[in-house]
Parts: C-alpha cells; sequence; structure tokens
C-alpha cells in the first residue's frame, strides 16, 4: 500500500488493508467485498469501492391507482419504518376514491445555466446571445445525435442579467427535452459545447456550466378528491379507542394542511413526508434522490403555490380534496437507472414504461404518503403506529434472534416497557 494510492488497489486488496488497518473482525469482513445484486462490474461506477451498501429494505408497497392504471406492487427502498404500511393504507384509502390524477408539465424541459462573466456591457453580451440562438441550438443537438433520433433536443435558451457582488453576470438557461432520460449528463455536455461559442459572441469568460437541480421546467401534478365517508376511523386516543367520523378526520387533515402552508418549520417534516415516499421509490428505480431533493424542498420557497408546503388539502361539505405539484426529473434510460438490475427489476414489477409515468407515480405516492402522515399525526398521533416495529428494534439490540423476537416484543408491549433493559429480562427469563 505505501506506494500505491487506495484508488489503484483491487477490491481484495483494499479489503485486506482496511483489515489490517482497523484490526477488522469476521464479522466486520462480512460486510465488506460484497456485491449484492449489483455485482462487482457495476459497483465500480463509483469509485474506491470495497462493497454495496444493502441495508435498505426493498419492499413493495400495494395498490396505488394513478391516471386509472393499478400498480399493484409499487418497489420502495428504504429505512423507514412505517412508510411502505402507511403507503398502502393511503393507496387503499384513495383507490376507493377512484385513486389519483396525475400529470406533467408539457412541455417538460431539463436545463443547464452557464454563467458568463468578466463582461464589458451585459446589455450586449444578453443581444448577442439571443441573436446566436439558432446557432447555439444547432451546436447542442450535434453533441447528442442519440437524443435527436428519439425525439429529443435541445430546445431554447433564455438568458438574463444577474447582479453579483463579484460584478454583473450574464446567465443563459439552455432547455433540452431529454425524453426518458433524466437528462442531467445530455445538458451539461450541450452547456459545454455552446460554452466557447457564448464567450466567443460575448468577449466574456464562462465559468459554470452545469444544470439546475431546481427542475421548475420539469413539473409534476398529481391530485385526488375523497369523500369524506371513506376517512372515518378508529383511533386509539390517549387510552381510550374512538370512533372518529370521516368529517372530523378531513378536517384534522386541512388543518394540519393550513398549518403547513403557513409555517415552514411545520412545512419541512411534511414535505419530509412526502419524501419518504418520493425518495424510497427514487431509489428502487435507480434515480438521483439528491437531485429530487434539492428540487422538491427549493420548490415552495420560490412557487409559493401552497404556501411553504408541496401539497395542499382543503375540505368541503362531501370532500376532501388534496394536490402537490413539484419538480420531479427521472429517467428510465441512462445511468443508474440503465444499469442497476434491481431498477430494472422495480419498472417490470409496477409494469412503468416511461419517465413521465414514473414521475407521476412517485409524485402521487407522495402525496398518499402526506394523507397517511397528517391523518395519522391529526388523530392518534404517530408513536402508537410505530411502537411495534420499533419493539422490534429494541429485541434485536437486546439480543433476540428469530426465535424468540416476537416473544420479547409481545412482552414488551403488554408490559407497557419498551426499553432495551425489559428486553434483556425478557430474554434472561426466557432462558431460565
Ligand atoms: C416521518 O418520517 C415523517 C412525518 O414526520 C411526516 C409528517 O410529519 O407529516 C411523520
Amino acid at each position: 500500500m505505501a506506494d500505491r494510492k487506495f484508488r489503484d488497489l483491487s477490491i481484495n486488496e483494499r479489503v485486506a488493508h482496511l483489515k489490517e488497518k482497523y484490526s477488522l473482525l469476521p464479522s466486520d469482513m462480512m460486510l465488506l467485498g460484497k456485491f449484492g445484486t449489483l455485482g462487482q462490474e457495476r459497483s465500480l461506477y463509483s469509485e474506491n469501492a470495497v462493497g454495496v451498501y444493502d441495508n435498505l429494505t426493498y419492499g413493495l408497497a400495494e395498490g396505488l391507482v394513478v391516471n386509472g392504471k393499478e400498480y399493484e406492487f409499487l418497489p420502495m427502498a428504504i429505512e423507514e419504518p412505517s412508510v411502505i404500511a402507511a403507503q398502502s393504507n393511503a393507496n387503499k384509502t384513495i383507490s376507493k376514491a377512484g385513486g389519483f390524477k396525475a400529470s406533467v408539465s408539457d412541455p417538460s424541459y431539463m436545463f443547464s445555466q452557464i454563467q458568463v462573466t468578466n463582461l464589458n456591457d451585459y446589455g450586449t453580451a444578453i443581444d448577442a446571445i439571443r441573436a446566436e440562438k439558432d446557432n447555439l441550438l444547432k451546436i447542442a443537438n450535434a453533441k447528442d445525435p442519440k437524443l435527436i433520433s428519439v425525439g429529443g433536443g435541445a430546445r431554447d435558451i433564455d438568458v438574463r442579467h444577474l447582479p453579483t457582488r463579484r460584478g454583473d453576470m450574464v446567465i443563459a438557461h439552455l432547455y433540452v427535452d431529454t425524453k426518458d432520460a433524466m437528462g442531467a449528463n445530455a445538458v451539461n455536455s450541450m452547456a459545454e459545447a455552446i460554452a466557447p461559442r457564448i464567450e466567443e459572441i460575448t468577449n466574456g469568460k464562462v465559468y459554470l456550466k452545469i444544470l439546475s437541480n431546481f427542475a421548475d421546467k420539469k413539473l409534476t401534478y398529481a391530485s385526488v378528491t375523497i369523500p369524506k365517508e371513506l376517512l372515518a376511523t378508529k383511533a386509539k386516543i390517549g387510552d381510550e379507542e374512538k370512533t372518529l367520523s370521516g368529517e372530523e378526520v378531513a378536517d384534522g387533515i386541512e388543518i394540519a394542511s393550513a398549518f403547513a402552508e403557513a409555517d415552514h418549520y411545520r412545512a419541512a417534516t411534511g414535505n419530509k413526508g412526502i419524501m419518504n415516499a418520493v425518495d424510497a421509490i427514487a431509489v428502487a428505480f435507480g434515480q438521483d434522490w439528491r437531485a429530487l431533493e434539492a428540487g422538491a424542498h427549493e420548490y415552495p420557497y420560490i412557487s409559493k403555490r401552497y404556501g411553504y408546503s408541496l401539497s395542499e388539502w382543503r375540505t368541503d361539505k362531501e370532500f376532501l380534496y388534496g394536490k402537490i405539484e413539484m419538480p420531479c426529473s427521472v429517467g428510465i434510460v441512462g445511468g443508474a437507472a440503465a444499469v442497476n438490475p434491481l431498477a430494472k427489476l422495480s419498472r417490470k414489477i409496477a409494469g412503468i414504461e416511461s419517465a413521465p409515468e414514473l414521475a407521476q407515480v412517485m409524485v402521487s405516492a407522495g402525496l398518499a404518503q402526506n394523507l397517511a402522515a397528517i391523518k395519522a399525526l391529526s388523530t392518534e398521533g404517530i408513536q402508537h403506529g410505530h411502537m411495534r416495529l420499533h419493539a422490534r428494534n429494541i429485541a434485536i439490540q437486546a439480543g433476540a434472534t428469530d426465535f424468540d423476537i416476537d416473544m420479547v416484543v409481545d412482552g414488551m408491549i403488554r408490559d407497557g416497557k419498551i426499553r432495551q433493559d425489559y428486553a434483556e429480562t425478557l430474554l434472561k427469563d426466557r432462558k431460565q
């Protein structure tokens, strides 16, 4: 190792190096050098690989209905308890109400930003870029014949002045129809291709050429109308089991929504709940979930569509109405989505055939997840539902195995003592 860089070692050599350096135990070594469903070759698409991280549950939410199509099983990859169960529950209620209506913005574009600086006169530079638009689009399109062959390509250029603390800049946006690709590589390559010509015609210097993750030209919308009676529920409130009418539940949901719309502290949490579904589907389908997160959390602050929230719930006499609107740039060709075998399997299980379909499913699922969360929060709270899974984790930490885990979980819940020391006591008692 002394004379070689870590990145130049084979995977076996890297693992051996770690073993020696950190005195790894056989149990640690079991976690390294394995490549699961991804396979060693594909794991090399990020650097310094020593294994794959496979500690997320790959589970199937049931019964989502979007635009009249039923997704009997929808793959989700997530470590958080209750998300998949809540998803299936909300999907069931919503399917009884006819499911989601969803759509994507038309046209839907990804775009890259080109930052032009060192300008004598930003007005002249803006005029020069506008006058050169057709040629710039031609240069961009020459970069990606494959995209052109499937009907996509660069479509437009916007340009504006941006005053900054480092002087006046001109920012050009290059809009690209990326079809079924998420499109990051396409728009970045196109931006790099047109940058030299932009420098030439503006006499400026181009620094950054990169997509914007605030993909507000690639929006996805979903909505649902739920008859209130479908929301009636039994809820454990304190020690009492109560029956709540659909009217009461719908009212609680609208009040929770009003809170998130008006308060950014609450909106961050509600939006995180929406992303529980969006991200879990994104991971299962090999998408860049960081890109989705970046866009999702920026969007409400700029659009003010539903205040600080990505979603809105309103009621009238008979119905609860839910809506969501967010950027959602996903792909089914190119990138990890194309090579990751689990991503391909996810598409097969769900029967998803295009990027817009995937976006509509993800955003609808996000709204269903939001409904599940605020329905629980505005009735019995979420801890009750979490308890069994929480107790399971504690039982495992206390050393329970498949053989005695149910006994320990039942005992902790029965005695109202969900604590590691009590799990250990139950395990000890059993062994005596
Ligand atoms: C937890 O992961 C998500 C929730 O906090 C979402 C919400 O508060 O709406 C339950």
